[in-house]
């Protein structure tokens, strides 16, 4: 279970600095020291653009009822630093506000402790909640083996594979597309 010194609370605006810091420092890891590639980038270009970074500040103000809404939610621990994050996201296609895509990482000193699964499943009970969201999507890459068993103990299943999507580093990565249904146990 998880400790109890780690909270999971939604991003406050006046954080998102201090997050992109963290995310910038996450990202670092991608293909790095027996991390498996998790973003389809190089090595070393991890930084999160400025025009990146104001896209996602920006959405996490549009309303829930419109489409281009983001919401994100932060794991702390004791001393108040972030150690986890977790996204959901509109798709980008317009009508399809019953779906929506999931982001997440944890900080690589608190893994496998649990933290994933927490915050997989603190933005569904959120999305049951507050939204209108029935499916939670996500794309892994393929070759990214403790997120897509994170994802698969979690609930969510493999729907299709797009192979080869990505050459980085002079190496090939396929795209695995996942999908939970959040009312599964009711039907
Ligand atoms: C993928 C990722 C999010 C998993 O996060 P995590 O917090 O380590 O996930 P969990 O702790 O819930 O589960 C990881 C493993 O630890 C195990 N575990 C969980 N709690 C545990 C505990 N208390 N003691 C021992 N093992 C534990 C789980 O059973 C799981 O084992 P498995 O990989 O053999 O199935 C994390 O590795 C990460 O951030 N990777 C880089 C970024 C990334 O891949 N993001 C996803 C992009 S799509």
């Amino acid at each position: 279970m998880l400790p109890s010194s780690i909270q999971i609370v939604p991003l406050h605006p006046l954080d998102f600095a201090e997050f992109m810091d963290y995310l910038d420092d996450h990202l670092s890891d991608n293909g790095k020291d027996g991390t498996a590639y998790f973003q389809p980038s190089p090595q070393g270009q991890h930084a999160f653009s400025p025009q990146r970074a104001a896209a996602f500040r920006g959405a996490l103000d549009v309303p829930l009822s419109q489409h281009g809404w983001r919401r994100a939610w932060v794991a702390r621990n004791a001393t108040g630093q972030i150690v986890g994050h977790v996204d959901l996201r509109s798709h980008t296609e317009r009508w399809s506000a019953e779906r929506c895509l999931l982001g997440m990482g944890v900080d690589r000193a608190h893994r496998k402790i649990g933290l994933g699964a927490a915050l997989i499943e603190h933005v569904e009970l959120w999305a049951k909640q507050e939204t209108a969201v029935g499916w939670i999507d996500l794309q892994v890459l393929s070759n990214n083996t403790p997120a897509i068993r994170l994802y698969l103990r979690s609930g969510f299943k493999i729907t299709g594979e797009v192979r080869d999507m990505f050459k980085v580093d002079n190496q090939y990565f396929s795209y695995t597309d996942m999908t939970k249904y959040l009312y599964a146990n009711q039907h």
